[in-house]
């Protein structure tokens, strides 16, 4: 319903600008590129030239031989035969306009070259860009006129003279010119409609565009924690096959009249897809199901939900010397961050970072770090460590570690040198067994 009313409105502007063109006899219309022929009848038996009246250009003459100008043909054995008719090679919009012929000073033809009106139509998303060529910047007016619009004309919105564009206020912050083209930015659903690119000079509509715009549904962000269940609501009747698509391209469920499939730990009940439930359930979450689900149903973009997992809190208490084991559980770029105070902030000092499998740490840590984050602690090395994961810019786990003061002296005491590095258990053994003695 939609869509014919939408080509009635075209054809209704088209007839339009076809019934103004069809009462001038003498235009010839054709399609941008396309060749053109200029008709003129007449026995010269003197000097024929063909003249454009916007320029004073002389494009082509015959006498006893012919000559042309660059785009432009004429034949002298037609000329012998009375046809002065005059060839545009491909018609653009430099060329339109009147010419006339003369045969010895006097005008014999006078004809107008014409181009096509453009059409097309634009289905686009939100925020996306619409991009009208203009084709031409010396005078043109940008013209929009709404689906349901009871104006058919509409409203200029936009102008172009001599290169300089002017706009409505409500349009300048959004509208862009580059070249030929102008580009209006961030689109809604209410930009729907038609927007036609008319030559001022000519008073002729050059291009009419048609433009839907599709609204994409806002992205819900889920959270959940570390291989619990979750379920992304989606109220939806669907008679299409309905599909739950991972990033962009990996169906993990879809649903049809007959049956459903899903992948191992998707659910999506048939009994529900039936009753107008598209939910899908994730049974195990962990992080390669992190990222952005939307489910389809035909070309209808429903419920996109963004699916993170929270991040895991550990505690854990070290004594001097001890290892803190970090686990960076996922395959992307990760950080580890350090901050001595307890509570998690995100101005954290990064203290290593694992690129593509490649770790490297601040100086002071590189000593004491083995590759897979295995950190001898310090007295001092108490907080809190967060791995973070750089390419989804999540924290994935946090360490709240404290280490328990024992001062490194009592083994120096009793000649057992100890340095950052060592283990320190036969030194704690040690000092056990000397407080035994005691
Ligand atoms: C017309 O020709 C120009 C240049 O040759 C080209 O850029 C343009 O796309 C063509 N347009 C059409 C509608 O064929
Ligand atoms: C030009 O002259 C030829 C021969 O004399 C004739 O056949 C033709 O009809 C004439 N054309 C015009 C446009 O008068
Ligand atoms: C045009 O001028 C030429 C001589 O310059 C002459 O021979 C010829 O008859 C003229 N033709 C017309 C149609 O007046
Ligand atoms: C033919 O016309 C051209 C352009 O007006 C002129 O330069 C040329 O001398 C003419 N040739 C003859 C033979 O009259
Ligand atoms: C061009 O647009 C501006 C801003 O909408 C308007 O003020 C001006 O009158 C327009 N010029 C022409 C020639 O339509
Ligand atoms: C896009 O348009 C919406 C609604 O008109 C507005 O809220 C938003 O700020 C705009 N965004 C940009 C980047 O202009
Ligand atoms: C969802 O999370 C992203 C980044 O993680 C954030 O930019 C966006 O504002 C959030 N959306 C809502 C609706 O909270
Ligand atoms: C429904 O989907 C199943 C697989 O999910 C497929 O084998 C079957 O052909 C589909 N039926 C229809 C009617 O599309
Ligand atoms: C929709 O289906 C899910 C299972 O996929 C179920 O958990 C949920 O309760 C259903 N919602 C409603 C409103 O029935
Ligand atoms: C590391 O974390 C992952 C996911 O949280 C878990 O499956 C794995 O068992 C952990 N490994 C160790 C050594 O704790
Ligand atoms: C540690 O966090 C505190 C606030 O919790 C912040 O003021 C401080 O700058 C952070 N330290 C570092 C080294 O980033
Ligand atoms: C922490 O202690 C170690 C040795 O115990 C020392 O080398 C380092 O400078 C101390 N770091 C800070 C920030 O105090």
């Amino acid at each position: 319903m939609k869509s014919f009313s939408i080509h009635h409105c075209v054809l209704l502007l088209l007839t339009l600008i076809f019934t103004t063109n069809a009462l001038d006899l003498t235009s010839v219309t054709v399609k941008l590129n396309e060749s053109a022929v200029l008709p003129c009848k007449w026995n010269c038996s003197g000097l024929s030239k063909w003249t454009m009246i916007d320029t004073q250009g002389i494009v082509a003459w015959c006498n006893e031989t012919c000559w042309s100008d660059a785009g432009f043909l004429i034949s002298h054995d037609q000329y012998l035969k009375g046809d002065l008719s005059l060839t545009v090679t491909a018609a653009n919009y430099i060329k339109r306009g009147w010419y006339n012929c003369q045969c010895n000073e006097t005008e014999i033809c006078s004809v107008r070259l014409s181009i096509d009106t453009l059409v097309s139509s634009l289905l686009l998303k939100t925020h996306a860009l619409l991009v009208l060529d203009l084709s031409i910047l010396d005078s043109v007016d940008v013209i929009y006129r709404s689906h349901n619009s009871k104006d058919l004309y509409g409203e200029n919105i936009c102008n172009v003279t001599k290169s300089l564009l002017q706009c409505k206020a409500e349009y300048t912050h959004r509208v862009l010119q580059r070249g030929i083209f102008l580009i209006l930015n961030n689109i809604t659903v209410s930009d729907s409609g038609f927007y036609l690119i008319k030559d001022r000079r000519y008073n002729e509509i050059i291009h009419i565009y048609t433009l839907q715009v599709e609204e994409i549904p806002e992205v819900v962000n889920v959270s959940v924690n570390f291989d619990d269940s979750v379920t992304f609501s989606c109220k939806y009747k669907c008679s299409l096959t309905a599909e739950w698509i991972y990033k962009n391209d990996i169906t993990v469920a879809q649903c049809n009249q007959t049956s459903c499939w899903s992948k191992n730990t998707y659910v999506m009940p048939h009994d529900e897809y039936l009753k107008g439930n598209l939910s899908l359930m994730i049974t195990a979450a962990d992080y390669s199901k992190r990222g952005l689900y939307r489910c389809h149903c035909g070309n209808t973009i429903l419920c996109p939900r963004h699916l993170t997992i929270r991040p895991i809190r550990t505690a854990v208490q070290l004594r001097f010397g001890e290892y803190l084991l970090m686990n960076l559980s996922i395959p992307e770029n990760v950080e580890v961050m350090y901050n001595q105070s307890v509570i998690y902030d995100t101005t954290s000092k990064q203290i290593c970072t694992l690129k593509k499998g490649s770790l490297e740490c601040d100086d002071k840590y590189t000593q004491r770090i083995e590759r897979v984050l295995r950190l001898q602690v310090n007295s001092n090395d108490s907080g809190l460590y967060t791995i973070r994961d750089m390419e989804n810019n999540e924290v994935i786990h946090v360490y709240n570690v404290s280490v328990a003061e024992v001062h490194p002296h009592p083994c120096n005491k009793y000649g057992l040198c100890f340095s950052p590095g060592h283990v320190i258990t036969t030194c704690v053994g040690l000092l056990l067994s000397f407080s035994l003695l005691l």
